[in-house]
């Protein structure tokens, strides 16, 4: 089993420092002579001009992917974009019809809750895109478009690579989009889809501080509760956080979009308490930068334990940090790549430090065939 597991101590290490690799191969053959392709296309390129409305539906960690597809899609292509969990979508009567675009992202392909939203979008006509992790599954069956993501099979059962993976298809999507409506240049989608292809290397940089990850997962083991802060791309990066944290080590985790804080989550803050903040770049968005800020020094003036995500170099975080976790600079969209990395780990070492198998946590399965 020691062999299998690549002398790791636990699949999902393994499985996290794999994610440039399963980003890199979700990438590759997508770009051919300047142009964004899918793996399957089953839609004609005026069907995808014809794309007025997207949905996205997932669950559990493809879900939070799901989330991040939003900024992405909206940003480039100009399409409103609407995202929910795939259990939610199909009993309350969503508006379809030949114009929307329904993409589900499962890693499996097979979630009982996804299958029966992507039926229910072609049963109103939509033209439905998959983002699978498995060929030949049940959902890219039936869909009229695929994005496979290349992760190659995953053991643990909480998602990592896979998750990164299809951040980046999402992303593919956006750009396959914008292609088709002209909303961007064929040499800036061309430019962005470089840009992604760029992010492994900044993910390798991620895990070349594994051990500091680990470290303060050890460090927070004992914590009752942890809460996770994010803005913008870090808020969904700050749930799925939270949600390796629930899965793994059994641990109370909540995450709040940072601009919430004052209506509600700060009454939460008590002395002692792990608050995990995701911090843009200072220079990407610096707006975001400085409204994050000033939500640290607040749960830090009422005792919080701070562990601060935060861009190499950026000085401004260091006096409220009581843990800081440094980040390679990466652009404002891709740095989902890198922030959920450590994240991953943290959850993991929590989980470890507490007795708990990381690979099998209690009650939960890989993939949930019944609704
Ligand atoms: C289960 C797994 C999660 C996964 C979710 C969706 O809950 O434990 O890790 O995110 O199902 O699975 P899917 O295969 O559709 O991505």
């Amino acid at each position: 089993a020691a062999a299998e597991k690549g002398g790791h101590d636990y699949f999902m290490l393994k499985e996290i420092e794999e994610q440039p690799t399963a980003i890199a191969d979700t990438l590759r053959g997508h770009l051919v002579d300047g142009r964004i392709v899918l793996d399957e296309q089953r839609l004609t390129d005026q069907d995808l001009r014809d794309v007025d409305k997207v949905f996205v539906v997932a669950c559990g960690t493809a879900y939070h992917s799901g989330l991040l597809a939003k900024y992405a899609i909206e940003h480039w292509t100009r399409l409103p974009v609407e995202i929910e969990v795939a259990s939610e979508f199909r009993y309350r009567d969503p508006v379809l019809d030949r114009s929307t675009l329904v993409v589900a992202i499962s890693q499996s392909g097979e979630t009982a809750d996804t299958l029966e939203a992507l039926r229910h979008a072609k049963e109103q006509k939509a033209r439905v895109l998959a983002i699978c992790n498995t060929n030949g599954a049940q959902i890219p069956r039936e869909s009229d478009a695929v994005i496979y993501t290349h992760a190659g099979p995953e053991i643990g059962v909480a998602a990592t690579k896979t998750f990164t993976a299809q951040v980046a298809a999402n992303y593919l999507v956006g750009l396959a989009l914008a292609q088709a409506r002209g909303t961007k240049y064929p040499d800036e989608v061309v430019r962005e889809f470089h840009e992604l292809e760029a992010a492994p290397k900044a993910v390798e940089t991620v895990l070349e501080s594994l051990g500091e990850a680990r470290a303060l997962g050890q460090l927070l083991a004992d914590s009752k509760a942890v809460l996770f802060l994010g803005r913008h791309v870090g808020y969904p990066v700050a749930l799925e956080g939270a949600l390796k944290l629930k899965e793994l080590a059994y641990m109370h985790a909540e995450a709040f979009a940072a601009g919430e804080l004052k209506h509600g989550p700060i009454a939460l803050i008590e002395p002692g308490l792990p608050v995990i903040v995701v911090m843009p770049s200072p220079k990407g968005r610096a707006v975001l930068h400085s409204k994050l800020l000033s939500n640290i020094q607040e749960i830090k003036a009422r005792g919080a334990r701070t562990v601060v995500l935060a861009e190499a170099g950026d000085e401004t975080v260091k006096p409220f940090a009581d843990h800081l976790f440094e980040l390679p600079p990466i652009s404002t969209l891709l740095q989902p790549l890198v922030a959920t990395v450590p994240l991953q780990v943290i959850a993991a070492e929590i989980a470890r430090a507490r007795g708990y198998d990381v690979d099998k946590p209690r009650n939960l399965a890989k993939s949930v065939t019944v609704e």
